[in-house]
């Protein structure tokens, strides 16, 4: 059954728990920040993602595009998100970072991202998080 529109508090609580639960997954012994990603596919199934850090800082894996790797890895390629969680060990304010944005658009053109903004929980459309996407021009 595939589902879609606007999120139940339920769909609401269950990617807000599994992000913070990813969370106690990172690997992040450069930045010390642990960020934790729950996404919820159209089929209705539950991911989850941790930023994965490494010595040569730019091979760093945010927590949301580990958790859409999960993701396509378990639906394939015609998974596609619904709706997106990011938290983070500080609690502090953080949205997803501009190479998430470009992935999580392509493959959740209808996405709702949520995220700790500075006044608490957001909830956005990845559409209002990076308009004017790339796109591959046709050569
Ligand atoms: N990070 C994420 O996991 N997601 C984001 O959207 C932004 C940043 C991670 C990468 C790095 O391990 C740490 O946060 C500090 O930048």
């Amino acid at each position: 059954m595939g589902s879609s529109g606007k999120l139940t508090a339920e769909e609401r609580g269950q990617l807000l728990d599994a992000a913070r639960g990813a969370v106690n997954n990172a690997y992040a012994p450069y930045s010390g920040l642990r960020v934790g990603a729950a996404l919820l596919t159209r089929q209705g199934r539950l991911f989850s993602g941790a930023n994965v850090e490494n010595a040569s800082f730019s091979l760093t894996i945010c927590a949301e595009r580990a958790a859409i790797a999960a993701a396509v890895a378990r639906e394939g390629a015609t998974m596609r998100i619904r709706a997106l969680a990011v938290v983070n060990s500080a609690g502090s304010p953080c949205s997803p970072c501009g190479a998430c944005r470009q992935v999580l658009l392509e493959l959740g053109p209808d996405a709702v991202v949520l995220f700790q903004g500075p006044e608490g929980l957001e909830e956005k459309s990845i559409s209002e998080l990076l308009p004017a996407a790339f796109s591959l021009p046709r050569v």
